[in-house]
This record gives structure tokens, sequence and C-alpha cells, in this order.
């Protein structure tokens, strides 16, 4: 069945105030398009845990640190909305960037802490940009839940923490990473790379797994990184913008894995950032 595309915040408001009157409750998905598996394992997960779900597509220019990289971000709108078919979602809303930032809009969402490291150190403004538009996503929808992936785990963090902050009545529910067959988290940016780029880049995850079942057994990160570098580049992955182990809950930068905790990475294949976390057993 196909969703209605709604473009406007009128739309959507008068569609969700009829669902709220009914005591119905509201998930929303927030994407940008380019719905690959991992989304729809998103819409899924808010099939089963709301009355009414809405997919929100919007390529949200404000946590681009980047204008080529912005530029160069997939927009496959008509064939999202095919995937989306199967899923018989509430609603597909897709605001254009006047609905979402007006003339003169000038607020600015920032969660302090949580985004001076990984992805907040190396994107200048990059959070900034996903907590602005979220909590305008969240309002815009009046939603009861939101969905979340684990891959961008950082930013899964960011949200929760924003949400609970600003009051705003959102449950943030985050969901595992969707793998490729050989490893690769499921990402938009995947679309970027080359037949032989991509083939090259399940050594991220390669080198990941590794790492963190060494890690288990109470090697360090001092131990490890000579090696996983020197194979990254081997694979072909060039300026490594993070390999770094951090606590789930605070993202406190560990050494070894005395508490619970995860391996993070970020690094470029053929020009395409790629980013990736895996958990790493706690050290008995
Ligand atoms: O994860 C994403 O696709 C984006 O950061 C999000 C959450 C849709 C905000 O633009």
């Amino acid at each position: 069945m196909t969703a209605p595309i709604l473009r406007t915040l009128a739309e959507l408001r008068e569609m969700t105030r009829g669902w709220h009157r009914a005591g119905e409750t509201i998930g929303v998905v927030p994407t940008m398009g380019a719905l690959h598996d991992g989304h729809l394992s998103l819409v899924a997960r808010a099939k089963e845990l709301s009355d009414r779900v809405i997919v929100t597509i919007f390529v949200n220019p404000k946590q681009f640190n980047n204008a080529q990289d912005l530029e160069n971000y997939p927009r496959t709108e008509h064939e999202d909305a095919r995937k989306l078919e199967r899923f018989a979602v509430d609603a597909i809303y897709v605001p254009d960037g006047a609905q979402m930032y007006p003339d003169g809009f000038a607020t600015n969402i920032s969660v302090a802490g949580l985004t001076n490291v990984l992805c907040g150190a190396h994107r200048a403004g990059h959070f900034d940009g996903v907590a602005t538009v979220v909590t305008k996503l969240f309002t815009q929808t009046s939603a009861d839940l939101a969905f979340f992936g684990e891959k961008d785990f950082q930013q899964l963090q960011v949200v929760r923490r924003l949400a609970r902050d600003l009051d705003l009545g959102v449950e943030v529910v985050g969901c595992p990473t969707i793998r490729e067959m050989d490893g690769l988290a499921m990402s938009s940016r995947n679309l970027l790379l080359s037949d032989q780029a991509r083939s090259r880049a399940s050594a991220l995850n390669d080198v990941m797994e590794d790492m963190a079942e060494a890690l288990g057994q109470g090697a360090s990160m001092g131990d490890l990184l000579p090696d996983a570098t020197a194979r990254l580049a081997t694979a072909g992955f060039s300026d490594i913008d993070y390999l770094e182990m951090r606590t789930n809950d605070t993202l406190r930068l560990i050494e070894t894995a005395s508490e619970p905790a995860r391996l993070f990475a970020a690094a470029y294949m053929a020009g395409v950032r790629l980013i990736d976390n895996i958990d790493v057993p706690v050290v008995r």
C-alpha cells in the first residue's frame, strides 16, 4: 500500500491530531532517505511498537560540514516510497528546506559532552545539526516513540540525551546494526563506493571484530592499534579519523575492556567516509 507523502507541516499536523485524538501512539523513523535494509529494520520495529508509523525523509543540510558531501548524498525518494510499500506505514513526511528552516530560522540545539568526541571531533557542527533537526522532527510529528540504529551509536546517545533533557516525551528506541553478508554495516553511503572499493570496505568490520575479540581477552588498545591500522591501510583505507574504545553510556575513552564498552571507527575508503561500532566483551 502506498503511504501518503506529506510535504508540509500543516498536512502532517492534521493527520497526527486525529491519531492522538483516537488515543493512538505514533512512532517516527527519521531518515535522510536512500533507504536500505537497516532503515527498513527500524520501520519493522516501529510497526511492532506503535499504532501509527511516520517515516521522515529529509537530507538535513545543517548536519553536513562539507558542501560536496551534501551534494553527493544519494536522493532516491521514488525508490524509497516503493521500498516502504510492504510495511504499510501511515505517512512519509518529506519536508523541503524552506519547510524545516524558514527564513529567519535562528535556533540551534547543542548537546554538550557526548558530542565533543568521535564524529563530533571530526565533523564541526554535525551533532548540532542532528540535534536541531531531530528535535524539530519529534515536535512536528508529535511522536511517542522514535527509532534509531546503533550503527550511529553516538547519534543514538545524543538523541537519548536531548529527548531526556528537553522533556520531549519521546521514547528513543535503539535497534541493532544491520550488516551486508561480508559484515559491512549497511549505510546509504555504501552506494557511493565503486565495486572495487565496496569489496575492500568489509575489512573495517573484519579488523574491528578481531580487535574486539582480543580486547575481550585482556589486550589493550595500545597492543592492537599498530597491526589494526596497518591492516586497514593495506585494504585501502586512508585517513582513519578514529579507532577507539569508549564506554557505552558516556563515551569515555578507555584502554582495556574493564567495563561495558564499544569499539568505534571512522575511516575513508576511496573518498567515502565509513563509520562502524561494535560491542566489546568485558574482560572477566
Ligand atoms: O541518521 C540519519 O539519517 C540522520 O542523522 C537523521 C537522524 C535522520 C537526522 O537527519
